[in-house]
């Protein structure tokens, strides 16, 4: 094992996860094995098709396996029932790359929504909300850039606000780790770099362990504390990211599984909606 999963706990145990759908005929996940250490930030890097979100949503008990474990803060997600999966789900948040916010809501009523949780009972409009929780909104909201948008229609803002909406009901929650899948797929490289800053913020100040999946591999090796490669679900590449890990290795091994280069540029361009 080396030195920076010695250095911090670990919240997420996958082991020899397989998953096929269709009676066998597609191999999703490919006996994946991976750690994610708490409190960092780790990316899932990979082409469209090798897995990455049905990697996330064994995370959160969504999927079940085919074979294999899936361990998460220390508690076994495979074969957990209704009341123990809704526990664990309280402590997972999910950012989508479609935002999943609700449009005609202001932007504080859906980071208000993150805390539902938390409370009892269905809420009806802001004032619904206890005070303090709508002061813990407003300052979510500010740590993404967006107070001064608190009671404006979520759908009058920009897509990399949006997701910026979604990310803050997502910590409203409180949760323990953020699982991202393709967060930023739907946005132009300048946007992402703030969605990615303000998620890489959230491991850095609240401690918190998020699990991102991405396309590209600048964008990866720009935020990831660790990077995970997956090809046709399995794991191709398992680092932390430090400053000898530059494109071109990372590239280097997805060229070797693909020497004719067919699907390198995908790698290289931002990329498109799926
Ligand atoms: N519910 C499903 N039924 C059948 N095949 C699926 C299902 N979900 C995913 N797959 C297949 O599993 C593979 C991995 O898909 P996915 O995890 O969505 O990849 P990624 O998120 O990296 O694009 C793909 O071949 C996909 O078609
Ligand atoms: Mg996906």
């Amino acid at each position: 094992m080396d030195e920076q999963l010695l250095a911090h706990r670990t919240v997420v145990e996958v082991t020899d996860l397989t998953k096929t759908f269709d009676g066998g005929r597609v191999t999703a996940l490919d006996r994946v094995s991976l750690s994610v250490p708490e409190g960092q930030m780790t990316v899932i890097i990979g082409l469209s098709g090798s897995g990455k979100s049905t990697l996330l949503r064994h995370v959160n008990g969504m999927h079940q396996p085919t074979s294999g474990n899936v361990k998460v803060l220390g508690r076994h997600v495979v074969g957990m029932g209704h009341k123990e999966l809704r526990a664990i789900r309280r402590e997972i948040g999910f950012v989508f790359q479609s935002f999943n916010i609700v449009g005609r809501l202001s932007c504080i009523e859906n980071v208000l929504s993150g805390a539902l949780g938390r409370l009892r009972g269905p809420r009806y409009g802001v004032l619904s909300y206890p005070k303090s929780m709508r002061q813990e909104a407003l300052s979510q909201l500010e740590r993404v850039g967006l107070a001064d948008r608190a009671f404006q229609r979520t759908d009058t803002l920009s897509g990399g606000q949006q997701q910026r909406v979604a990310i803050a009901r997502t910590l409203m929650q409180k949760p323990r780790i953020v699982l991202a899948d393709e967060p930023v797929a739907s946005l132009d490289p300048e946007i992402s770099g703030q969605v990615m800053d303000v998620l890489f913020r959230s491991c850095v100040e609240d401690n918190i362990t998020v699990l991102c999946s991405l396309h590209q591999v600048d964008l990866a090796l720009g935020w990831a504390n660790r990077l995970i490669g997956l090809r046709d679900g399995a794991v191709v590449l398992d680092t932390p990211v430090d400053t000898s890990l530059d494109t071109d290795r990372v590239m280097e091994v997805y060229r070797r599984l693909d020497p004719t280069g067919v699907k390198r540029s995908e790698y290289e361009v931002p990329a498109v909606q799926e």
